[in-house]
């Protein structure tokens, strides 16, 4: 495994005092594993003062979200360039909760995208089927789909910054984790699709995390599949210790390679 990234989702959750405190939990103690990146995606409206707590830590800061403008009349929305300004490192962008509530698309994504990567930011781009979709047979044919979608038209140094997070639906939030091999026959497919379009070293140099009900109990399996390379994670994400223990794992696997 190359350094594995290990980010936090913190969705739509936790106050102002609560978010300070994770992140300060986190940041003192990421230091005893330096061999994994970390990061945490807070609430927009906390990424200022989180980003204050992470300053001078190895924990990186990411949004969850952003508009493909950098600037203009666009009510509730937030910039890439805005998020670059209070210190993101990264940006969740097109997580499966905005595709399916929010009515996001392949190509809003992928405008998204670009935009992120024009205004210097790490987009993390997620995919991922149904239950629906995965009964049916047609988990492959979506990943496809949202690759060629989602990352179209981006060239091999851009795509070198992207974060790619297999996320599948199903085991969103609903404690159903995919398993190691379903994870692996995915996050395989992926690096397929990377080598196809681009080449076998950039295949190697993306990163990608899975995402879906990790635990500290089954990160260790799932972290230790050839083409995984990190973890995106929602729920255990919002204690210190359980995320930190995810983060703990992710060092001991790449210990024992
Ligand atoms: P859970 O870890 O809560 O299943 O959420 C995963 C996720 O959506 C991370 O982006």
């Amino acid at each position: 495994m190359k350094r594995p990234l290990v980010a936090g989702n913190w969705k739509m959750n936790l106050n102002r005092i609560q978010a300070i405190t994770l992140a300060a939990q986190v940041a003192q103690q990421a230091v005893h594993w330096p061999t994994v990146h970390v990061a945490l995606c807070p609430p927009a409206v906390y990424l200022d003062v989180v980003g204050q707590v992470l300053r001078n830590s190895p924990v990186a800061l990411g949004g969850q979200n952003a508009h493909w403008e950098t600037a203009g009349a666009f009510t509730g929305e937030l910039s890439p360039t805005m998020l670059v300004d209070v210190g993101c490192v990264f940006v969740i962008l097109g997580h499966s909760e905005r595709r399916q509530h929010f009515g996001e698309t392949d190509e809003m994504v992928n405008r998204k995208v670009k935009a992120a990567l024009e205004s210097g930011l790490r987009p993390i781009v997620c995919l991922g089927e149904t239950l629906q979709q995965r009964e049916e047979g047609q988990t492959q044919e979506v990943i496809r789909a949202q690759f060629a979608g989602s990352l179209a038209d981006l060239s091999l140094e851009e795509i070198r910054q992207v974060v790619l997070a297999y996320e599948p639906v199903w085991a969103i939030g609903t404690g159903k984790v995919a398993t190691p091999q379903q994870a692996e026959e995915v996050h395989a497919l992926l690096r397929e699709l990377l080598r196809n379009k681009y080449n076998e070293a950039t295949a190697q140099a993306v990163t990608i995390q899975y995402g879906g009900s990790v635990k500290p109990e089954n990160a260790a399996e799932l972290l230790s599949q050839p083409n995984v390379d990190g973890a995106l994670v929602g729920g255990a994400s919002l204690k210190a210790q359980d995320f930190l223990r995810i983060v703990a794992a992710a060092h001991a696997v790449l210990e024992e390679e």
